[in-house]
């Protein structure tokens, strides 16, 4: 077996800057609600015509991590694409990074495993490093939400939570023998409550001309539906144990975290597995009150923002976890 490493990290925010008081403009919220309960202060969202799409930003967050790398487009063996707002229903975007970064023929994967996604895609990447059959792979997770949420009063507790974005991260086989690198990965799911955070069409079970003949004041599967309390809830609980999981896999322990990287999903969240995991402030990275919730490509944005202001340095146990739609979680272990 071969050890991986994370070689490159790139992320890419849309220039627009949304505040809680521009949406407090188009539905009944405020900034005092939207903070007390997420944290989130503003988010980004893509302005039409800003030649922005879900594909273009995981290609520019891309091409700070191959930069980073020290890695042309050619020498990459693999993408693993994650989001959950592909450009097209089909193909994924995968195939429009292989295309606008003028890459070999390589193998382009989607992962649909919404706030997971990142989680998922980077354990792919990691066996795939492991077993030898590739050495460089490029990891995506990027979303386009604001192009497809309802931002009047009925869509207030979900839309604003979610902002646009994309990180990147480039795996690596290591020449380092030993205990750098990734550690491990563990992956989970729990289909009984795939209804609980959902869009259900278009798709095959809401073909569009179904859709359009309804009533869109009355069923409305177009549109994200989160019950939050409930996934809230399952989040505190998944998030600690997947953690507790990858640590103990290692014979680590939480005293050994230099740095836990939370999926975004609410500053709240994250505060609590804090409290419960008995972390300090920095211990813990959050940039959710900038950017809101970007689902697939919350830890890479994050990750990458941390690392380059210097927060992660050579040595340190870095732990990204997270919890989403499905539900689906997970947490990769780095020794960076
Ligand atoms: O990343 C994927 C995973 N997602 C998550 O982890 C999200 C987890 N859940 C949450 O973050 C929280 O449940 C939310 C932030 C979504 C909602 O917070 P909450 O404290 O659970 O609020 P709630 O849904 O119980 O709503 C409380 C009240 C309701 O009014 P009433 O019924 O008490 O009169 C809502 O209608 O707040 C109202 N409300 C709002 N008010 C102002 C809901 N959304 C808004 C809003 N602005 N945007």
């Amino acid at each position: 077996m071969y050890t991986s490493k994370i070689t490159g990290l790139g992320h890419y925010v849309p220039e627009n800057v949304v505040t809680n008081d521009d949406l407090s403009k188009l539905m009944d919220t405020n900034d005092a609600w939207i903070q007390e309960r997420t944290g989130i202060q503003e988010r980004r969202h893509i302005k039409k015509g800003d030649g922005n799409s879900t594909s273009v930003m995981g290609v520019k967050a891309a091409t700070i991590a191959l930069e980073e790398a020290k890695l042309k487009p050619d020498d990459i063996d693999m993408i693993v694409f994650a989001t959950l707002s592909p450009d097209m229903y089909f193909p994924g975007g995968g195939v429009e990074v292989q295309e606008m970064m003028n890459m070999r023929t390589i193998p382009a994967l989607d992962v649909r495993n919404q706030c997971s996604g990142f989680v998922y895609a980077m354990s792919v990447a990691d066996q795939f490093v492991k077993t030898g059959m590739y050495k460089n792979i490029l990891v995506i997770g990027s979303e386009n939400h604001s192009g497809g949420l309802d931002f009047t009063t009925r869509g207030r507790s979900v839309s604003v939570i979610f902002g646009d974005g994309a990180g990147a991260a480039v795996v690596s086989r290591s020449d380092d023998k030993g205990e750098n690198g990734i550690l491990s990965t563990h992956l989970h799911s729990e289909g009984k409550h795939k209804d609980e955070l959902s869009l259900q069409g278009p798709s095959t079970e809401y073909w569009v001309p179904e859709i359009i003949e309804k009533n869109p004041q009355e069923d409305i599967p177009y549109y994200p539906y989160m019950n939050g309390q409930f996934v809230f809830k399952h989040a505190i609980v998944r998030f600690t144990e997947v953690i507790h999981e990858g640590l103990k896999a290692n014979g680590l322990s939480v005293e050994d975290i230099d740095m836990l990287i939370p999926h975004q999903a609410n500053l709240r969240i994250s505060q609590f597995i804090q409290q419960k995991l008995k972390l300090s402030d920095d211990q813990v990275f959050n940039n959710i009150q900038k950017y809101g919730n970007t689902t697939a490509a919350s830890i890479p944005i994050a990750l990458s923002e941390a690392h380059k202001a210097g927060k992660i340095k050579k040595g340190d146990l870095v732990v990204l976890a997270a919890f989403g739609s499905g539900f689906t979680w997970g947490s990769v272990i780095v020794r960076w």
